[in-house]
């Protein structure tokens, strides 16, 4: 069966590494990640966007999950990803996910603890966890200034009254990850020897701060592709126009994993992985139709990205 992130988390603090959340829409995709996952016997968790829900439909997504189970012997659990009200988070719960993230990170302190507080009274009482969130993730859409971004990052003063008030089981920051495949503008990176764009470095500094105030409690990063060029090379030379894509260097993952941080969130390099797969076929068989030819390599390097995701980045294999 499904299981919760608590027995995760616990070893993952305890080992020094994290698990790799990976968000799910399609059979492929689910397919990639636990193909992946079995060969390095590796705990998982595969989340669901309310995106993902419109799309293939809750009831697909659980029973494909569930086929995925019967074919490995693995932990996973079943999480819902930024969920943005009390209703999807219900529907979840009693829709079978052993995990839901309500996302109160844009209300005002006081309604985030009451909104997470309300979540976490259900969940618990259906034995589910619930991932909650303190600070806004830089979007790509945001043209904030330096300031206005500072302002965002999670606050460390307010970490243990939420977490207290709330009873949340894992706490999801902003230390200067972000979502999608466009992480950084090239003017706000610098350039190594090799004349590689390197983003600056994610706050540490306040991650430890928040590691002080909360011993031994699971926190998230979302936002944590790594945007790898591999991927995004193929695509641009297969049709694509993906310019300037950036993502967090792998160095700071790992570093990350390493710390009190359990729960890596990775979407965007699935899909640049899924894309690469497709284009490449398509663009060398432009008489192709056949969906089950174009979606192997897609799914191939799904399941190539996440083993090494687990192994090089998150280092959960055979946890
Ligand atoms: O954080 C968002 C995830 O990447 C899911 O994206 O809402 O487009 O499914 P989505
Ligand atoms: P990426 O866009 O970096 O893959 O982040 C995904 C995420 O945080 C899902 O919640
Ligand atoms: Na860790
Ligand atoms: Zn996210």
């Amino acid at each position: 069966p499904l299981v919760t992130t608590t027995e995760m988390f616990r070893k993952a603090y305890d080992g020094g590494y994290a698990i790799g959340a990976f968000n799910v829409n399609n059979m492929e995709i689910i397919q990639g990640i636990t193909e992946a996952a079995k060969e390095e016997n590796a705990p998982l968790i595969l989340q669901v966007s309310a995106g993902a829900r419109k799309y293939a439909k809750h009831a697909y997504l659980v029973k494909l999950v569930e086929a995925a189970l019967e074919d490995t012997d693995l932990p996973i659990a079943l999480h819902l990803d930024h969920g943005a009200d009390f209703e999807i988070c219900k529907s979840c719960v009693d829709g079978g996910f052993t995990s839901v993230m309500i996302d109160g990170s844009k209300l005002p302190f006081e309604e985030n603890i009451a909104l997470t507080k309300k979540v976490v009274e259900y969940a618990h009482a259906h034995n589910v966890v619930v991932e909650g969130e303190l600070g806004k993730l830089a979007g790509i859409e945001d043209a904030v200034n330096v300031s206005a971004e500072d302002a965002s990052y999670t606050r460390p003063d307010e970490v243990e009254e939420f977490v207290e008030k709330t009873g949340v089981d894992s706490l999801a920051i902003a230390i200067g990850t972000s979502h999608g495949a466009f992480k950084f503008k090239p003017e706000q990176c610098t350039r190594n020897a090799e004349g590689v764009l390197v983003p600056p470095e994610l706050r540490f500094d306040i991650l430890a701060e928040i590691e002080k105030r909360l011993p031994h409690f699971p926190i998230v990063l979302h936002g944590s592709s790594s945007v790898i060029p591999k991927y995004v090379k193929i695509i641009n030379e297969n049709g694509g126009q993906l310019k300037d894509a950036i993502g967090i260097p792998e160095d700071q993952l790992r570093r990350a994993a390493k710390s009190s941080v359990c729960k890596i969130n990775i979407d965007s390099d699935l899909r640049l992985a899924m894309t690469a797969g497709i284009r490449e076929y398509m663009a060398a068989h432009p008489d192709a139709f056949d969906p089950r030819e174009y979606l192997k390599p897609a799914r191939a390097y799904i399941k190539e990205l996440v083993q090494h995701k687990l192994v090089h980045v998150l280092g959960c294999n055979g946890k």
